[in-house]
């Protein structure tokens, strides 16, 4: 199960995952991108389907991993992606602005770890993969989007601590700049043309290219791998450098 996979990182570990021949649920507020998405992967042979979900609704989230078990019997991986920016300086965040990307990234990632432990328990075995940012070391006009991006990293370490007994691991990626609709947004809303960005971006990153979906895909895919069943609470930095 993957949340906001109606587009960028999401879309690009729901396809990932989808090729390497995992049964994929893909969630997303809005239904359009994981409806197509899901569509485009069942027409090419894979196994996935697409339900209308907001992370920040606690029967919303219930009733999506209700519905994966119950089409697939049980759920072994979760992928905690859904998030928004409201970037702003600190002075001129609103309330809002606040608990809206505190709600979808911190309260959502809650939400569906918690509804889908239960199965993972049950069945003495899960994989909980956490998107986190290169945003949690701090970043101008994100007060917000890092506390709650720091924040993902103490609950993953907490899920693996608590879960651990249960052949769970919990593990967290942290990517830097990535090219995506959300960084598009971003360039747009500063009326700054994104090649532009994402040059100025580079310079400063050490791997010297922005970095794309499919490179914290295949991050994520190594977290949930059997490989990696000793590795868990990390947090894996995707940005091309130690923090770009
Ligand atoms: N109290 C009062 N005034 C203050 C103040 C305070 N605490 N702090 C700053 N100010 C004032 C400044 O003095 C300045 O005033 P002047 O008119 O006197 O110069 C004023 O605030 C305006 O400053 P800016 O023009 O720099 O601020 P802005 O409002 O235009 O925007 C910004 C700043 C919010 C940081 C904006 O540039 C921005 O959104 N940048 C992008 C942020 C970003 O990196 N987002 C990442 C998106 S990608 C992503 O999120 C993915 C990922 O995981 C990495």
């Amino acid at each position: 199960m993957v949340t906001g996979a109606g587009r960028g990182i999401g879309e690009a570990t729901a396809r990932r995952f989808a090729r390497e021949g995992a049964r994929v649920c893909l969630t997303d507020v809005g239904a359009e991108g994981v409806t197509t998405t899901a569509r485009q992967l069942v027409e090419e042979g894979m196994d996935a389907f697409a339900v209308r979900v907001d992370v920040t609704s606690h029967s919303e989230v219930e009733n999506a991993v209700g519905g994966v078990v119950n089409r697939y019997g049980r759920l072994d991986i979760l992928v905690n992606n859904a998030g928004v920016t409201k970037d702003s300086l600190i002075y001129k965040m609103t309330d809002e602005d606040w608990r809206t990307v505190l709600n979808v990234h911190l309260t959502g990632t809650f939400f569906c770890s918690r509804a889908a432990q239960k199965h993972m328990v049950e069945n003495n075995y899960g994989r909980i993969i956490n998107v986190s940012s290169t945003s949690a070391l701090g970043n101008r006009g994100q007060a917000n989007y890092a506390a709650a991006k720091a924040g993902i990293q103490g609950f993953t370490k907490t899920l693996a601590v608590e879960l651990g007994r249960y052949s769970i691991t919990a593990n967290a990626v942290a990517p830097g700049f990535i090219e995506t609709e959300m960084t598009r947004d971003t360039a747009a809303r500063l009326g700054v043309d994104f090649d532009d960005f994402v040059a100025k971006r580079v310079q400063s990153i050490p791997i010297g290219r922005s970095g794309w979906p499919e490179d914290v895909a295949a991050a994520i895919l190594y977290f949930a791998s059997e490989e990696a069943s000793f590795v868990s609470g990390q947090v894996l930095y995707v940005a091309g450098g130690p923090r770009a």
